[in-house]
């Protein structure tokens, strides 16, 4: 595959927020950005490939599919997959593991897939095998056809690489920017989070007024592929793209760890001239001087703290300090059940899907302009 070849890209999120990442993809130009289950495909070539992993804050991970073909039998894929050009995409010096799954086919076996594409990888390209690799080849065989990909970005993109230190219950970067995007927050009004953990909304939503790539601070895994343009890359990473702005992000949180925790990562992150966090209870809560933007929040959810009761008084007074002092803003709430909404006493529109968040099932609650 030379810098010239195009070929199917797919970007993954979780599912019910696939049109959300698709919506960024268009704004970020790539235009045939189409969504499916679990996530969206654009057509492109490698320099696409690494400037969605660099710029596209809401995928968890970034998929080339290099080639598919038509499978009914384990000696016909071993027979494909060794005639396949691995070293069009892979290095010989550099180790891979290889993942397989199967659905709705003659092969159903996912281990003989797996030891089927390994082996030809080995014994036709040279490059080790290795199950703690990071370079991952995915083989999947539906419906008889054998897809085969590269996760081109490594660890997943969440990570951004520039966060290390982290709460108990933190959202996940690449969902956090979804809920943003879904609550209108395009980087032109401040965002407030009273629940701010480690700071994941104030974060994301500093960095995107700011212009700063979220993949600015990491390694991907395409880097260790063949045909990477070392100087192709740098030229698109450097100089970081940045806006003037004169907003401000503000965060706080009842519990000082946090509060210390997050003001790192916005030092770090390198946005610490945008942000502000304090130690505070909701019940204190003030509104900051200044525009009217948007409160964004995952506060605690059932079983992550003590009973109901207690959750709902939480929720309560969240409610209060925002339908009192917060005229003017909008709130993005992000939890996993509606009493809880709709605890907080606030007019909230009916509520987004539901997205799995490592197990738990969480949603998005948001308001209109508070009055
Ligand atoms: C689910 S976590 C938020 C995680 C955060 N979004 C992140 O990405 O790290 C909920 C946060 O609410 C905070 N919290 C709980 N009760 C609070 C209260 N009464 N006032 C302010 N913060 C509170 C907890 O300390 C915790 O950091």
């Amino acid at each position: 595959m030379t810098g010239q070849t195009r070929f199917d890209i797919f970007l993954i999120t979780a599912p019910g927020l696939e049109g959300a990442l698709c919506d960024e993809l268009h704004e970020r130009g790539f235009g045939d950005a189409g969504a499916e289950v679990g996530g969206v495909t654009i057509k492109g070539g490698w320099p696409d490939v690494w400037r969605a992993n660099l710029e596209v804050r809401g995928a968890s991970r970034i998929l080339a599919r290099i080639g598919s073909f038509r499978v009914v039998h384990l000696s016909q894929l071993d027979k494909l997959a060794r005639r396949f050009d691995w070293s069009q995409v892979l290095r010989r010096d550099v180790p891979v593991r290889v993942e397989a799954t199967c659905k709705r086919s003659k092969i159903y076996h996912a281990g003989a897939v797996k030891q089927r594409v390994e082996t030809a990888i080995r014994d036709e390209l040279g490059a080790p095998i290795s199950a703690d690799a990071g370079v991952r080849v995915r083989a999947r065989v539906e419906d008889n056809v054998c897809t085969l990909s590269i996760d081109t970005s490594g660890e997943l993109l969440h990570k951004r690489g520039h966060k290390e230190a982290v709460s108990k219950a933190p959202i996940r970067e690449t969902l956090a920017s979804l809920f943003l995007r879904q609550c209108g927050y395009d980087g032109m009004e401040p965002v407030l989070d009273p629940m701010c953990g480690s700071g994941t909304f104030v974060l994301e939503a500093a960095e995107i007024a700011a212009g700063l790539a979220p993949g600015r601070s990491r390694d991907f895994a395409f880097e260790q592929l063949a045909g990477f343009d070392k100087k192709a890359w740098q030229s698109l990473h450097n100089p970081p793209p940045t806006a003037d702005t004169d907003l401000r992000f503000y965060g706080s949180d009842r519990d000082a760890g946090t509060v210390r925790m997050s003001t790192a990562n916005a030092i770090r992150a390198d946005v610490s001239h945008l942000t502000s966090f304090e130690q505070q209870t909701v019940k204190d809560l003030q509104c900051p001087e200044g525009p009217t933007g948007l409160v964004m929040v995952n506060p605690p959810y059932g079983g992550r703290i003590g009973s109901k009761a207690q959750l709902h008084t939480l929720y309560r007074n969240l409610g209060l300090a925002l339908r009192n002092r917060f005229s003017g803003w909008r709130v993005g709430m992000v939890t996993t059940e509606i009493p809880l909404a709709e605890a907080t006493g606030l007019p909230f529109e009916p509520p987004g899907p539901f997205i799995d968040h490592g197990g738990l099932k969480i949603r998005l609650f948001k308001t209109g302009v508070l009055k």
